[in-house]
């Protein structure tokens, strides 16, 4: 039996990014697809929210993808097989939205969203739609978890910003010829805001329903602190409570990105005694 919160498989997906299978019983157990966990690295570490790309119920693990954006982060990754993070807590969020629809589902990943939107691509698929994935990376070589996605979508498309695989350019480019050839209904873009944000925009006209997961800053993930608030549909939200999945054509996103922004000062300090420690 592994010990709570021990990473009993890691696998290093590109540099500054890795896959880890964790012993969290509990998490796994409840959890549903499009909710989120935070956890710590260390007793006296920050507590970061991280996205499920997959859980086990039966062996009592959750998979979870971490990009090194900063000091927890890039401890976290630094973590071997055999490590345990401090602490797991969760399920956390809503489950995302599904539902049996007459045309198609895509489902867009960008960095550690392709890990994201799987679980909810794998309830689409369960209920009978076709399900399409749009995956996202600089180059060739960066492109992820490809296998995996072919694994849970009828069909992915590749895009790649330098057109060494698949469709040359943005997510969107992808999701525009497949807007040209089939009726999607229903999107789900996790990443980068702006990749959001620009997949928001590129629906919106076409009124298709659009959901995007929040990353706004966390700290309790419950509803508490008041840290994670958005303004969705001119209404303050919180996203750890009410999302993190909301409708991206009412997502105030000019606002998340300033607020995603409020700490950098601190987070840069933070780097740096990471650094200096090593
Ligand atoms: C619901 C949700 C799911 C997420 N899923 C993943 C995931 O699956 N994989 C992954 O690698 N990252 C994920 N993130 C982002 C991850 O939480 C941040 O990259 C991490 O907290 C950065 O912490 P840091 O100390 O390494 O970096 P810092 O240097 O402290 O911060 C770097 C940037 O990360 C963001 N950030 C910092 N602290 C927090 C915080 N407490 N909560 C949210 N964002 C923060 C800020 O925009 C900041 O500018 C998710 C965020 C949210 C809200
Ligand atoms: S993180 Fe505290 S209210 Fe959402």
């Amino acid at each position: 039996m592994p010990k709570l919160y021990e990473i009993v498989e890691k696998q290093d997906l590109v540099p500054g990014m890795a896959l880890f299978h964790v012993y969290a019983p509990m998490a796994a157990k409840n959890m549903k697809p499009g909710q989120f966990i935070i956890l710590r690295v260390s007793a006296n570490g920050e507590r970061i929210p991280i996205s499920i790309s997959g859980w086990d119920a039966e062996k009592g693990t959750v998979r979870i993808i971490i990009m090194a954006a900063g000091r927890t982060s890039t401890e976290a990754v630094a973590l071997k097989q055999g490590d345990c993070f401090q602490d797991v807590v969760g399920p956390l969020g809503e489950e995302t939205h599904v539902e049996k629809l007459k045309g198609t589902a895509v489902v867009i990943g960008g960095g550690y969203g392709t890990g994201a939107v799987m679980p909810p691509a794998r309830a689409m698929k369960a209920m009978g739609n076709r399900v399409v994935g749009i995956i996202g990376a600089r180059s060739k070589d960066l492109v992820l978890l490809e296998k995996e996605m072919r694994e849970v979508c009828d069909e992915v498309i590749v895009c790649t910003n330098d057109g060494s695989q698949g469709v040359k350019g943005f997510v969107t480019d992808g999701l525009a010829g497949l807007m040209e050839k089939e009726d999607v209904q229903w999107v789900l873009a996790v990443g980068p805001v702006p990749m959001m944000q620009a997949v928001g925009n590129m629906t919106k006209p076409k009124k298709v329903k659009t959901f995007v997961s929040l990353n706004a800053i966390m700290v309790d993930g419950t509803g508490m602190c008041g840290a994670c608030r958005v303004t969705v549909g001119g209404k303050t939200k919180f996203a750890c409570f009410h999302g993190p999945d909301f409708d991206a054509h009412e997502v105030n996103f000019e606002e998340l990105m300033l607020r995603q922004k409020m700490f950098v000062t601190q987070e840069k300090i933070a780097m740096e005694k990471l650094q200096e420690v090593k």
